[in-house]
Order: structure tokens, then C-alpha cells, then sequence
């Protein structure tokens, strides 16, 4: 981009991101803490939540991020909650959906709607340990090397082709909360890392393949 007198400036586009959050949302604060670096290229411009206690909702708050919260309990049915959630996030016009901590399996209509834009972190090397208890899982399975996967959310739970990956050692001595903290040291990285690329350099889906650029 260039100024009329012909002088270069900075670039100000930058992807739009909605992050769907159930939790605390450390992954949250952890884009939070990328998004004012301009050399990023994305912003949190909403976060939803499923739960209205959701400590993911007090950290956009004080990031002055507009936030929605869409309880099931608010709606007459899973129906009716597919249709919000869907508008909750439509609203906000997002370039990409990213489920960081949301604990909830989202409609096939969400993910048409948003096909191919929507990506999740998940607290295990997928394919192995998907749902909702990947940590304790590859625990009890007596795995020595778990980690944590970014991948473009399909229809299935967990099943998306993978974007990125990162692996984390299993400690002698380590339970769900050990492990699942040192993982998510990890994976607070390796999102940021994954949605900048995919907001700078753009994402598109061969198959099983996931590719940024
Ligand atoms: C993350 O490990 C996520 O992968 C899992 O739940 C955790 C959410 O953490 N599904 P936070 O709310 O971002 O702190």
C-alpha cells in the first residue's frame, strides 16, 4: 500500500478471529497478548461463550473485546442454540473461527457455514486421545510423549485435517493436572504461532492436508 506521494505504509488489514471459549481461557490471553503486535496480522474482534461464568469472558472484557454469551439453558432447544451460536459468531463478520477451550460439539451447519475457516486446539497428538478428555486419556493409556494439535474442525469430533502440531513428554509422577499444564505451556504457543500464519499467509484444505500459504 502506498501513500498519494507514493510512500509505503504499513499494512493495516489484519484477519478477523472469533475464539469460542468454555473455560479460563489462557489460550484466549494468549492471542489477546499477539494481537496488538501490527506485524501479527489478526485480531479478536468477539468471543463467544457457552458458559456464562466463563473466565475467558472477564479477560475480553478487560481487553475491551465484545463478547456474547450463548447458554444452553437460554435456549428452548439444541436447535434453537445451533442457530445462535451460528449468528453470535456470523455477527462479528469472522475471517476465521477458532475454538480454543469450547467445549461443546458444534452443528454441521456452523462448520458449512464456516467451512474450512474454523480451527481447534485440542490437548493431544490427534488422531490419538480426541474428545473431551484427551489429557487424562493419553494418561491412563500410559503414553510416554502426548502434546497438543491445532486443526481445521470437520464434522467429527476432532477428526480435521491437522495444521500443527507440538510434542509434550509425560513425567514420571504426573497426573491430569500436571500434564495438562505443562501442555498447555505449549499449546498457548503453538496456537498463537498457527492462527498468525494462517491469518498472514491464508489456510486452505487438500484432502487430509491442512496447508498454510
Ligand atoms: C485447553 O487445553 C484446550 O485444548 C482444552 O481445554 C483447555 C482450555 O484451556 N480443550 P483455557 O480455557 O484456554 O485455559
Amino acid at each position: 500500500m502506498q501513500t498519494p506521494s507514493g510512500h509505503p505504509v504499513e499494512s493495516t488489514a489484519h484477519a478477523r478471529l472469533v475464539v469460542l471459549a468454555s473455560g479460563g481461557g489462557s489460550n484466549l490471553a494468549a492471542l489477546l497478548a499477539a494481537h496488538d503486535n501490527p506485524g501479527y496480522g489478526a485480531r479478536v474482534v468477539g468471543v463467544v461463550s457457552d458458559k456464562p461464568d466463563a473466565g475467558a469472558l472477564d479477560l475480553a472484557r478487560e481487553a475491551g473485546v465484545a463478547s456474547v454469551v450463548v447458554a444452553p439453558a437460554d435456549f428452548a432447544d439444541r436447535a434453537a442454540w445451533n442457530i445462535g451460536v451460528s449468528e453470535a459468531v456470523a455477527v462479528f463478520q469472522p475471517d476465521y473461527v477458532v475454538l480454543a477451550g469450547f467445549m461443546r460439539i458444534l452443528a454441521p451447519s456452523f462448520v458449512d457455514r464456516f467451512a474450512g475457516r474454523i480451527v481447534n486446539t485440542h490437548p493431544a497428538l490427534l488422531p490419538s486421545f480426541a474428545g473431551a478428555h484427551g489429557v487424562r486419556d493419553a494418561l491412563a493409556y500410559g503414553v510416554k510423549v502426548t502434546g497438543c494439535t491445532v486443526h481445521v474442525v470437520d464434522t467429527g469430533v476432532d477428526t480435521g485435517p491437522i495444521v500443527a502440531q507440538t510434542a509434550v513428554p509425560v513425567v514420571e509422577g504426573d497426573d491430569e493436572a500436571t500434564l495438562h499444564e505443562r501442555i498447555k505451556v505449549a499449546e498457548r504457543a503453538l496456537l498463537v504461532e498457527t492462527v498468525g500464519r494462517i491469518a498472514r499467509e491464508g489456510l486452505r484444505v487438500e484432502g487430509r492436508q491442512a496447508i498454510v500459504g
